[in-house]
């Protein structure tokens, strides 16, 4: 049996992510690669034909890499963090069928997936909750689910491919939310710029005919405009492409290392990190 996700959905999105780090496992093995992301695309029910037929042009290509390269960049964050806070909470916030939390596990940390409670459903079907780990239905904006994570131990959020789904104010509101809640906190998720978010909106979400989507939050400098938003927040950021990683690998091409050069600069696409301030 399959598992079937709705089209024209939030949800849905999950789906563009999964896939290219499935294409990307299998054209960049020496730096990336996702096993089960190859697995539970044969498990969806989802028409991928058209995906199938994006994935080989060039630029589709240059989409999967860099949302492998994210994903690479948000768990060298999640190790980082749990060298100094071994026991901590790692949250995947906005999760869909990502596994970046158990890659990560160290043995000693707590991990929780964080998705619509539909997302959460498929979830448990297909990467069922392991050990330290749980799954839980919400929507992020409303805070109910903070008093579910145990931060005792500390506490280190990320959320990949998730706050392009958000209002400006919905993200400030979270942010905010979350230095009261969880003092010595960590947040890093992805973000670009306006002209990044609104080719994003036009090109990977329109191909994937998703129309109820609108893709809001978008930031440049990520230090001078977050850290506006509260005194508490301690804002750094890192290119997403070139930032963790100069991509000089052989199989990445000149072209692709010119596109990525172009994607740090123009686009500001960045890995956005927030330390909450307060205790350590
Ligand atoms: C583009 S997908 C990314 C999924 C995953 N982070 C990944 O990299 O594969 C965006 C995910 O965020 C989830 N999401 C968006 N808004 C949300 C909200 N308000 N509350 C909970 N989940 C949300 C969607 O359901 C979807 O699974």
């Amino acid at each position: 049996m399959k598992y079937k996700i709705e089209k024209n959905t939030v949800q849905e999105t999950l789906i563009i992510p999964l896939y290219a780090r499935k294409v990307c496992s299998e054209l960049y093995p020496n730096l990336y690669r996702d096993e089960t992301a190859v697995r539970l695309i044969d498990e969806i029910d989802y028409d991928f034909s058209e995906a199938e037929k994006k994935s080989r042009s060039l630029m589709q290509r240059f989409g999967s890499l860099e949302v492998a390269m994210r994903q690479n960049d948000l768990a060298f964050e999640v190790r980082d963090y749990l060298k100094s806070h071994p026991n901590a909470a790692v949250v995947n916030l906005g999760c869909g069928l990502d596994s970046t939390g158990r890659s990560c596990d160290n043995g000693s940390c707590k991990i929780y997936n964080l998705d619509f409670p539909d997302v959460i459903a498929l979830r448990n079907e297909l990467l069922p909750a392991g050990k330290r780990e749980e799954s839980i239905s919400c929507d992020l904006n409303n805070t109910e689910w903070f008093k579910e994570i145990d931060a005792s131990g500390g506490a280190l959020f990320f959320a990949s491919g998730v706050f392009y789904y958000f209002l400006t104010e919905q993200v400030k509101a979270l942010v905010q939310k979350m230095a009261d809640a969880f003092p010595g906190g960590v947040l890093v998720f992805d973000a670009a710029n306006r002209t990044a978010v609104k080719m994003i909106a036009k090109t990977w979400l329109k191909s994937a005919k998703i129309q109820d989507v609108g893709a809001y939050f978008a930031v440049s400098n990520a230090k001078s405009e977050l850290s506006l938003w509260d005194s508490r927040l301690q804002v750094t950021s890192r290119g997403y492409m070139l930032g963790y990683n100069d991509l000089r690998d052989p199989s990445v091409s000149g072209f692709f290392r010119f596109l990525a050069k172009v994607g740090n600069g123009m686009m500001k696409m960045q890995i956005v990190k927030i330390g909450f301030g307060g205790r350590k």
